[in-house]
């Protein structure tokens, strides 16, 4: 397997009409690649949805694999993993962009594809994925397929904001085909998204697990001990919509970190002003000229 694949069909595996299946040759290659020489012991698909990992599995003449999703009465956030495993294969909703409960024809409260906010996808996503490596036995792998999204504008990278359950062993880029997006003309200038995310986690150890979690800060850059001088006129000018005098920027900057720090705030501020080319004069007022 290499770092970044590209299946540009999916296979004779599962149902082809079920919204969001993924290949079944990215499934294929991963059991091939961890177990070349045999079958693993205990191969278990979470969020199975189209039966594509089950026909995988069955090429492979595993004939003990377990397939849990909602569509056959298994749900994720309530019901135990019913054995441990060597191997398990998760391709979880991202988030409400696909609804499940249409592919179903019945609405579920724990469907992880409900219309919800991030954060509460991300915690739901989380209690699966801790469930799953605890589930899994020593030496034993879990590899989640998952998307990036883009809503209204604003980028969610799901990898970057869910907690990382053991040591990420791979991370596969895996090219995105045939994306109901692609036939949609948007307005605005963005780049597509054309790829999903194979992360591979292992559990080298049987009680301590190594957790990742990603923290958002705001932190405000004018009490920020790594902006400049520069920087911080720069906000300021920016703050009084483009425009300001010495005198004005003074006020807004004499409680800045770097003001506590200088005992000729004034000065300073005059002395950056008239150095630094991204700040040009006109009448009594500093505009920012960024050329
Ligand atoms: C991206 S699809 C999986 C598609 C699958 N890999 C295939 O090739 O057909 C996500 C699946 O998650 C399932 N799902 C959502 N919430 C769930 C929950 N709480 N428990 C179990 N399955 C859930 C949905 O029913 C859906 O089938």
């Amino acid at each position: 397997m290499n770092s970044v694949v590209s299946y540009k069909d999916r296979g004779n595996y599962g149902n082809s009409s079920y919204r969001g299946n993924c290949s079944g040759k990215i499934i294929r290659d991963l059991i091939l690649q961890f177990f070349p020489n045999s079958k693993p012991k205990k191969f278990i698909e979470i969020f199975s949805g189209g039966g594509t990992g089950r026909d995988v599995a069955k090429e492979l003449g595993i004939n003990n694999s377990i397939h849990l999703d909602l569509i056959n009465g298994w749900d994720a956030l309530v019901d135990e993993i019913p054995s441990g495993s060597d191997l398990i294969f998760s391709h979880p909703p991202y988030w409400d962009i696909i609804k499940y409960q249409y592919q179903r024809n019945s609405y579920n409260a724990n469907d992880l594809s409900n219309q919800m906010d991030y954060e509460d996808f991300i915690k739901k996503l989380n209690k699966v994925n801790a469930k799953i490596y605890c589930s899994l036995v020593r030496g034993g792998r879990h590899a989640i397929l998952i998307g990036d999204i883009r809503k209204q504008g604003k980028y969610y990278s799901i990898i970057k904001d869910m907690n990382w359950y053991g040591d990420l062993e791979s991370h596969i880029i895996k090219i995105q085909h045939n994306c109901i997006s692609d036939n949609r003309v948007y307005s605005g200038n963005f780049i597509p998204i054309r790829h999903e995310h194979l992360l591979i986690f292992k559990k080298r150890e049987i009680w301590i697990v190594n957790i990742k979690q990603s923290t958002e800060i705001r932190a405000n850059i004018l009490y920020s001990n790594t902006a400049t001088w520069r920087d911080i006129i720069q906000a300021a000018i920016q703050s009084v919509n483009g425009k300001a005098t010495t005198e004005q920027l003074y006020k807004i900057l004499k409680n800045s970190k770097k003001a506590r720090n200088n005992n000729f705030v004034r000065e300073k501020i005059r002395q950056t002003l008239n150095a630094n080319k991204n700040f040009k004069k006109i009448n009594n007022e500093w505009i920012l000229c960024i050329e």
